[in-house]
């Protein structure tokens, strides 16, 4: 059984005036329900992993650099994210494949980055709307998994989020049809990649979730949780989505 996760991408949104909405979650958290993640931009990751102590809440990043330290202004490595509290880093989300021009193999760099500073990494796929209009989807996302995960991983190191990219930000989401379809690509590529630990690694969907629709794709095969952007913001939201996917367990 792969442990369900719900885990939150606070993106470019956030101030300390928000770190009551940590407080929220936290007051709500099931022990015995999924794992629950928050990943606020690196200015509030040390503030958040202070309110989230005694509590089972994770703290993640969304970004990690490849190298461990040096000159590299404005960038931030994994061993600084593990210091300020996260244990978790996202890589390769569409934004900063399409904005910081970020291939498969730098997304490869900052997932083998992460595992040698012990966080786990939540590896993001998914295809562009002309890609899926093109019948591409599968193969896109099929080569984006095998250029951007490492040779070998034990399975609590990865974490796989499928993230259309027209569905993100848009309130657009694909059918239950084409996320288990996807779905069962991803968990074969990765069976093939790693063998057995292939089986274990969490993979979630991405894109316009949200509390209403939550239901509707968590019960879709394969489906192990979502990466949430704009209804993580808000913790009445995301606690309906987190209590959606508890009702699965
Ligand atoms: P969204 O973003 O939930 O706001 O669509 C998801 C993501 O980009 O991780």
């Amino acid at each position: 059984m792969v442990r369900k996760l719900a885990a939150g991408n606070w993106k470019m949104n956030g101030m300390s005036s928000d770190l009551i909405e940590v407080d929220t979650l936290v007051a709500a958290m099931d022990p015995s329900g999924c794992k629950v993640l928050l990943c606020p931009p690196a200015t509030l990751i040390r503030q958040m992993w202070e309110h989230a102590i005694g509590s089972e809440l994770l703290i993640g990043a969304q970004d990690c650099d490849s190298n461990d330290s040096g000159a590299h202004t404005g960038d931030i490595s994994a061993a600084m994210l593990a210091d300020a509290g996260a244990s978790h880093v996202i890589v390769g989300h569409s934004e900063r494949r399409a904005a910081h021009s970020e291939s498969d193999a730098v997304v490869r760099a900052k997932t083998i980055a992460a595992h040698q500073r012990g966080l786990t990494a939540i590896v993001c796929v998914g295809e562009t709307d002309v890609e899926r209009d093109q019948g591409q989807a599968l193969e896109v996302v099929k080569s984006q998994l095998l250029g951007s995960l490492p040779e070998t991983c034990i399975s609590d190191q990865i974490v796989i989020a499928y993230e259309p990219v027209w569905a993100i930000g848009t309130g657009r989401i694909p059918t239950s049809e084409q996320i288990a379809e996807m779905h069962a690509v991803i968990r074969e590529t990765l069976t093939y990649r790693f063998g057995s630990v292939g089986t274990k690694i969490p993979l979630l969907y991405g894109g316009s979730v949200k509390p209403d629709n939550a239901a509707t794709i968590f019960a879709i095969s394969d489906v192990d949780g979502a990466l949430v952007g704009g209804a993580s913001l808000k913790a009445t939201d995301f606690i309906q989505i987190i209590k959606v996917l508890n009702a699965m367990i």
